[in-house]
């Protein structure tokens, strides 16, 4: 008999097709968001689960499904898994890391442009019809070429930005991350590790790339904010939670900082009501990743770590391979 398997969302219908190929799989086609208890009633019998960052797998989730082996997120951030329960618990979590670093990176900058380039607000003011002349100063911005590219988070995906930022628009890249990297990785993004509070102080466009635990929740609050120069941009792709999104709205509104684009919030998909009202900010519904090849890209490493554990012991992008076989 087949090993029976869960999809927790709506996915390429040939994602579901290969792992029909090996297992009895159940899907949710019609998308909806289940509660832990749903959750844990769908994982009954099962021994994979394809997940996405909105399904928490902690240890009453695990306790509730003794068949459950591994699980699979469809994501690089997996902050929706406690590791250590599944560890716990001799259950496999992977993520989906590698194949989304240059399309995340392309809409971190994108995100970074958009918003020191009052792109999206300039937009609304367009449809609006108030646009009756030009002039010398409308919706002047803030410059990127040539300026300081601050990165916090220098894994893949902050490298990425790092290397477009320094190669292709002449910016001076300044870094902090837990630790420093290589001479070669350095030179490679033309990057410059510094201290937290350089970092604050010294960016121009501020880019924050770090994973979200307890440790990094509200990595950027009112402090980190008041550090940072008047005139700055800063742009969040990372997770919900790394910035206090109800100071950022304060800092916003009193122009603390200049502007910020944010594909993550606290509490998403509720965005804090304050940052809705504030035109300073560039707001887009976490979709950094979201091209079709990188999603398909994704959704294809999700179902190889739940074809290869599930079958050969194996996986690609093991996040406690202590629970591996042998
Ligand atoms: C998206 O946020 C991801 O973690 O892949």
């Amino acid at each position: 008999m087949k090993p029976k398997v869960l999809i927790a969302r709506a996915v390429f219908p040939e994602t579901i097709a290969r792992l029909s190929l090996h297992f009895e799989v159940e899907s949710n086609p019609d998308d909806t968001i289940w509660t832990k208890a749903q959750l844990i009633q769908k994982l009954q019998g099962k021994a994979g689960a394809f997940t996405t960052g909105s399904e928490r797998i902690d240890a009453e989730v695990l306790a509730a499904c003794p068949q459950l082996k591994i699980v699979a997120n469809m994501a690089v951030g997996y902050n929706n898994f406690d590791v250590d329960a599944m560890t716990a618990a001799g259950v496999l979590g992977t993520n989906a890391p590698d194949v989304l670093t240059e399309t995340t990176a392309d809409f971190g900058f994108a995100l970074l442009m958009a918003t020191a380039r009052r792109v999206t607000e300039s937009e609304h003011y367009l449809r609006a019809g108030l646009w009756t002349k030009w002039s010398y100063d409308m919706f002047a911005g803030a410059e990127v070429h040539g300026r300081t590219l601050g990165i916090l988070g220098m894994g893949r995906i902050g490298q990425g930005i790092a290397r477009r930022g320094a190669h292709g628009f002449g910016m001076n890249v300044i870094y902090h991350n837990r630790s420093q990297l290589s001479p070669a990785l350095e030179a490679a993004c033309k990057a410059r590790y510094v201290s937290k509070e350089e970092l604050l102080g010294s960016a121009d466009h501020l880019v924050l790339v770090v994973p979200y635990s307890a440790a990094s929740h509200h990595t950027v609050g009112a402090a980190e904010l008041a550090r940072m120069k008047p005139t700055a941009t800063l742009v969040n792709i990372a997770r919900g939670g790394i910035v206090d999104d109800a100071a950022l709205a304060v800092a916003l509104r009193d122009k603390r900082i200049a502007a910020a684009g944010l594909d993550v919030f606290e509490g998403e998909p509720k965005v804090h009501p304050d940052l809705l009202t504030v035109p300073n900010v560039v707001l887009t519904p976490h979709i950094a990743s979201a091209t079709i090849p990188t999603r398909r890209a994704m959704a294809n490493l999700a179902a190889d770590n739940l074809i290869g554990f599930l079958t050969e012991g194996k996986a690609l992008t093991p996040l406690n391979p202590q629970v591996l076989p042998g």
